[in-house]
């Protein structure tokens, strides 16, 4: 993986799988790792978890497979399962530039702003607020699904 993740992560995402807490999807070409992501169905963030609505995380593709649609897949096979649960699907995105292709690609895929404004570590912040511009300042967006 090109992303870092701390030591021990899929360990524990395959503990959460198996206490049932979330699904997680893996995109692989023979043997070798394409990309991935959680679908979580009770998230962190108030905003989906108050209303029932499943949260697609921690999508990411390894950098030389970008561009050929794996993201796309791995969004595709989420949505399916997640329609047979909800009406919806969340997911979020940085406000940096790394996100960018990110950004992009959710809202070409159909997910819209939920509403409720940029969130800090899931809460969300007043008019003049001040925050540091990092992965916790998040912007979640919503796609109905039927
Ligand atoms: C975001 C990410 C998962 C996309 O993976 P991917 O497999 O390259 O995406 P896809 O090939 O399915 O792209 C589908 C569409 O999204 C858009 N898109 C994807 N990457 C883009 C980029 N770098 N710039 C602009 N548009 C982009 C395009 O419209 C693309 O269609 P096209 O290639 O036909 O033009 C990948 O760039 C990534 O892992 N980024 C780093 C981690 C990250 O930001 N994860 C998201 C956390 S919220």
């Amino acid at each position: 993986m090109d992303w870092h993740k701390p030591a021990g992560y899929f360990e524990r995402v395959l503990d959460q799988q198996a206490f049932g807490a979330l699904i997680l999807l893996l995109a692989l070409d023979a043997d070798a790792y394409l990309g991935h992501c959680k679908l979580v169905w009770s998230p962190g963030y108030p905003g989906f978890r108050e209303r029932g609505i499943p949260e697609i995380q921690d999508l990411n593709v390894n950098r030389s497979r970008r561009r050929r649609g794996v993201a796309s897949r791995l969004l595709e096979e989420a949505e399916a399962r997640i329609v047979k649960q909800s009406r919806f699907a969340g997911i979020g995105f940085g406000l940096y530039a790394d996100y960018g292709a990110a950004q992009r690609l959710y809202i070409q895929r159909g997910y819209v702003p939920d509403g409720r404004g940029v969130h800090y570590h899931h809460e969300p912040l007043p008019p003049g607020a001040t925050c540091t511009l990092d992965d916790d300042l998040v912007l979640y967006l919503v796609k109905q699904l039927r």
